[in-house]
């Protein structure tokens, strides 16, 4: 198939983009590089051998979107682009609407009217807000106590794309909630490497690994769990990216929702620890207080995607961090 990748320079895009090359699809990338780098293209090539086509282009730019849309032929979108740091969402919550709601609409709108009629979208376990239960499947409700504006839009958007497929019932859409992606490509030459600083754990912790910051502040050791911190569902990256493609085998008209976790639950101390053991050094870290808004834990059920896309995850939270030392090696 041929495939257009928003958000493909991306992190998650970027690993989607090897899986889907390697699988033998045309893949073309649009990215506005507003958290990404342009060599990520170079690193896919020395990983695939194919240098996707790319188009420097944003998604609030309406004609040249839509001008990629004429001289491409997609058979599909996998729309990953949009910004994802939760603390500037709020401080900045029109920049966020108008980026990933306004973006997305005219992604569908150049979709329209090139009659593309595939579009596989990045939500995040996010819409669950506080599920008042830790083992989330997909129907639950969505979009109750969902603590910041990032979140938010990918709520709408969910809710957005639900009622496309009403009007438009040809419409084939998945609606993919992420858990907590974490690793790289084995090869250590993809990995996350964001623009600016991170709130996720991970690059922060691969932040203190490189000396850039002195410790890791863990929020928060008096939760209602084993170890006092909170758990979380942390998914391969490659497997992820794996996961999209399962998915794509499925489309059919209508909208599909599907979790894209492991079904297991880590805590912060433990992924410190599995990130000492990898790396072979000691990782400094304190407690803190809570941050405002975590849950306690949160993992996917993740029986749907199994029974329904054939698709489960197969590395492990050792493999992803042997391949995030590779990656920070690497770099
Ligand atoms: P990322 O920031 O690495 O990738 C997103 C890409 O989109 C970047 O390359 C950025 O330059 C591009 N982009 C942003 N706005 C754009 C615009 N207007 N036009 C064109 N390109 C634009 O993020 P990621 O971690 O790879 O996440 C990919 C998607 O998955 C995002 O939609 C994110 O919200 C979602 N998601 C991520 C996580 C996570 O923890 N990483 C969890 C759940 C959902
Ligand atoms: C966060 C966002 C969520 C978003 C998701 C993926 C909040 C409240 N939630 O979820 O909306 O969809 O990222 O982008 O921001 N941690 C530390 N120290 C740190 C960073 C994190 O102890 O410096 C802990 C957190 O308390 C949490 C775990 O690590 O328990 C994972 O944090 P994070 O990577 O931010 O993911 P989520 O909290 O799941």
């Amino acid at each position: 198939m041929n495939i257009l990748v928003t958000g493909g320079t991306g992190y998650i895009g970027s690993h989607t983009v090897v899986e889907l090359i390697q699988a033998g699809h045309k893949v073309e990338i649009l990215d506005n590089l507003c958290n990404s780098k342009v060599s990520v293209l170079d690193k896919i090539a020395e990983i695939t051998g194919v240098k996707p086509i790319f188009h420097h282009v944003d998604l609030l730019n309406k004609e040249a979107l839509l001008e990629v849309f004429e001289n491409g032929n997609f058979a599909a979108v996998m729309h990953f682009a949009g910004l994802k740091a939760v603390a500037e969402s709020i401080e900045e919550p029109l920049k966020y609407y108008e980026n990933n709601v306004v973006g997305t609409l005219n992604l569908i709108d150049a979709m329209q009217k090139c009659n593309v009629r595939k579009l596989l979208f990045s939500s995040s376990a996010t819409v669950y807000g506080d599920p008042g239960t830790s083992a989330c499947t997909e129907d639950l409700p969505t979009g109750q106590k969902i603590t910041n504006p990032y979140g938010k839009t990918k709520y709408m958007i969910e809710e957005i794309l639900k009622d496309l497929s009403v009007a438009q019932p040809d419409f084939e859409i998945m609606l993919l909630r992420y858990f907590n992606p974490v690793g790289a490509h084995e090869s250590g030459k993809l990995g996350e490497d964001p623009n600016g600083q991170p709130n996720n754990l991970m690059p922060i912790i691969m932040k203190v690994a490189r000396g850039e910051y002195a410790e890791l502040s863990v929020y928060g050791n008096d939760y209602p769990t084993a170890d006092g911190t909170c758990i979380r569902d942390y998914i391969h990256v490659v497997d992820l990216a794996k996961g999209h493609l399962a998915a794509l085998k499925k489309m059919r008209p209508g909208v599909q929702t599907f979790n894209l976790g492991t079904g297991r639950g880590t805590s912060v101390l433990e992924m410190i620890a599995a990130f000492e053991k990898a790396s072979g050094k000691p990782l400094p870290y304190k407690i803190v207080g809570r941050r405002k808004g975590d849950l306690p834990e949160l993992y996917a059920v993740a029986e749907k995607a199994s029974k329904e896309l054939g698709w489960k995850t197969e590395l492990t939270i050792d493999d992803a961090m042997r391949d995030t030392i590779r990656f920070l090696n690497g770099n």
